[in-house]
């Protein structure tokens, strides 16, 4: 499939999707998300995928929305290209994502992260949120998923300041998992996905669903999902692979079924 706006590889079954408009700093125009997502949905359908990267370059992950094609826009031109839209279906691709993020991480491009389930930072990244300098609000989960992420107090003040955060403060708030110098960024995310990929996949789905549902369902219903989850996995091929290979004191080999 040719883009204009990403690239993709594939190392073994890793699915690596680079955002590529280096020269506005990976600026998010509509047509990039277009392509993100579409090809996000394609390695989520692909067999031989299980884990999925999304970066962009050491200078930027993505600074925010194409300010130059916002603002063209009107409110009534938006909402009828109901971008949104676009951005919501990336909330059901089943396969771990992993952020790998480095430079600037801005307005849509931090809430690009938010999308990922697992984010190694490089120790450049600057993350916030800095919509309320152009006079608007983040409009692809910002005000959510920020407060979810690192709390009420300090997305207030990531949100209403507009100055972003650093690397090592966005740890010790867990809006990332690992920071590591700009060199290993990559190398670590790389590294992270190939461990999850040996997992088997049917587990690592229903594990990522299941705790996306922690953020969405009162406790009982989420205890609820979680249990009938597990007895689903009970009858998968590679639960007795995994349960056989302990016993015999081998590794396991999972294949999905
Ligand atoms: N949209 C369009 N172009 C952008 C862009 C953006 N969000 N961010 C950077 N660029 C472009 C610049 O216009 C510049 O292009 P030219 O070379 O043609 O002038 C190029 O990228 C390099 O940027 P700078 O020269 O500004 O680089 P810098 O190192 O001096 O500053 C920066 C970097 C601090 C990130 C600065 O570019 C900046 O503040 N960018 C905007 C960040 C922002 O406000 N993002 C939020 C967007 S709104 C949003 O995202 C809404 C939402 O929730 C969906």
């Amino acid at each position: 499939m040719a883009y204009e706006f990403i690239t993709v590889s594939i190392e073994d079954a890793i699915g690596i999707v680079a955002l590529n408009r280096p020269k506005v700093l990976n600026a998010l125009n509509l047509a990039l998300i277009d392509e993100l997502v579409a090809e996000l949905e394609r390695l989520d359908r692909d067999p031989a995928i299980r884990v999925i990267i999304l970066t962009g370059n050491d200078r930027a992950f993505a600074a925010g929305a194409d300010i130059n094609e916002m603002a063209e826009e009107s409110a009534i031109s938006i909402m009828q290209k109901d971008q949104f839209a676009v951005w919501d279906r990336m909330r059901l691709i089943s396969k771990p994502i992993i952020g790998a993020v480095s430079g600037f991480v801005l307005g849509g491009g931090c809430e690009l992260m938010m999308n990922c389930d697992l984010i190694v930072a490089s120790e450049t990244a600057v993350i916030g949120q800095p919509e309320i300098k152009l006079g608007v609000m983040p409009g692809a989960g910002g005000t959510q998923r920020l407060t979810r992420a690192v709390g009420l107090r300090k997305a207030m003040e990531m949100l209403l300041t507009g100055e972003p955060i650093k690397a090592d403060e966005a740890l010790r708030y867990g809006l990332v998992n690992k920071v590591v110098p700009v060199e290993m960024y990559f190398k670590e995310a790389l590294q992270l996905a190939k461990r999850i990929a040996t997992q088997p996949p049917l587990a690592v789905q229903a594990i990522k669903k299941t705790v996306h549902k922690a953020e969405d369902l009162p406790l009982d219903e989420g205890m609820d999902y979680e249990r009938n989850a597990f007895y689903l996995l009970l009858a998968s091929e590679d639960r007795q692979e995994g349960m056989k290979a302990f016993l015999e004191k081998r590794n396991p080999h999972f294949t999905g079924r």
